[in-house]
C-alpha cells in the first residue's frame, strides 16, 4: 500500500470503541452493495475488546460471515481455538461463523487441505480483513520464515495454509492453518489492530523500503493496493 495511515489511541478501550466503530461500517455497506458481509477476524488477545464492542452495533447479523484469519489446529472450545473466541461473541446475534479447522484435526497438512476446501465456498474477495501482528513481524499464521515463502507461491489465492511456524513460537506450541498471503492483500478492505511498543517497532520495521520481504506484516501491508489503516494503543 502506498497510503499507510497510523491511528493512536490512549489505551485498548478507546481503540476498540474507534475500530469497531470502522468494522461496523465496512459490514453495513458491503451488506447495502452486495447483500452479504464475509469477513476475517484475527485471533489472539489484542482484538478481544474491539469484538466486544462490534457485538454490540446494530447490523443484520444474519448477513455476516465471519472466518478467523487463522487457526490453531486444536479441539473447538478449546482457550486456544480463534474461532471459539470469536463465535461467543458473534453466534448470539446470529452471524455465520465458520470453523475454518473442522475439529482438531491432527494432521495439520491434512488440516489445511479440509480448511481449503472450505473456503471456496466462501464469496470472495473478502470484504474485510482484520489483522494482529506479533513481536516477531508475523500475521495471522504467517511466519518470518520458509512458511513465508510458502505463503506467497501460494498457487491458488484463496486458498488456506497448512502452517507448523518454524520457529514454533513459545507462545503458540501448536500447528496452525492460516488464510494465505494473496487471500489477504484481494481484502476489499485491510485494517491492523495492535498495541505496545514492540508491534509498534516491528510494523515500523516491516514498513522501510527494502524490508518487507522479510516481514509478513511487511508483506500484508506491501501486497495491497488500497490504503490501510493501522490502529494501535500503547498498551
Ligand atoms: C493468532 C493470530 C496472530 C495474532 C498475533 C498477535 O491466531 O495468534 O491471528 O496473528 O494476531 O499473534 O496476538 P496477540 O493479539 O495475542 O498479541
Amino acid at each position: 500500500s502506498e497510503e499507510i495511515e497510523w491511528w493512536e489511541y490512549d489505551d485498548a478501550a478507546e481503540m476498540a470503541a474507534a475500530v469497531a466503530g470502522d468494522v461496523a461500517f465496512i459490514i453495513e455497506s458491503a451488506i447495502e452493495a452486495r447483500g452479504a458481509a464475509v469477513i476475517a477476524l484475527a485471533g489472539g488477545n489484542t482484538p478481544i475488546p474491539i469484538y466486544e464492542k462490534l457485538a454490540s452495533a446494530k447490523l443484520n447479523w444474519k448477513r455476516v460471515t465471519i472466518i478467523p484469519t487463522d487457526e490453531r489446529i486444536v479441539a473447538l472450545g478449546d482457550p486456544l481455538s480463534n474461532v471459539t473466541a470469536v463465535a461467543k461473541f458473534f453466534l448470539p446475534k446470529g452471524a455465520r461463523v465458520i470453523p475454518i479447522v473442522p475439529n482438531a484435526l491432527a494432521d495439520y497438512k491434512a488440516a489445511g487441505r479440509s480448511a481449503d476446501a472450505l473456503m471456496q465456498d466462501l464469496h470472495w474477495p473478502l470484504d474485510l480483513c482484520l489483522l494482529g501482528v506479533g513481536n516477531d513481524g508475523h500475521t495471522a499464521s504467517i511466519f518470518p520464515g520458509p512458511d513465508l515463502e510458502e505463503a506467497l507461491t501460494s498457487p491458488n489465492g484463496r486458498r488456506a495454509l497448512g502452517v507448523m511456524p518454524e520457529p514454533m513460537p513459545t507462545d503458540a506450541p501448536v500447528p496452525r492453518v492460516t488464510l494465505s498471503l494473496a487471500a489477504i492483500t484481494t481484502a476489499r478492505a485491510l485494517m491492523i489492530a495492535a498495541t505496545g511498543k514492540e508491534k509498534r517497532s516491528v510494523i515500523e520495521l516491516a514498513i522501510k523500503q527494502g524490508n518487507a520481504s522479510a516481514y509478513p506484516i511487511g508483506r500484508a501491508l506491501a501486497g495491497t493496493e488500497l490504503p490501510v489503516d493501522i490502529h494501535w494503543a500503547p498498551a
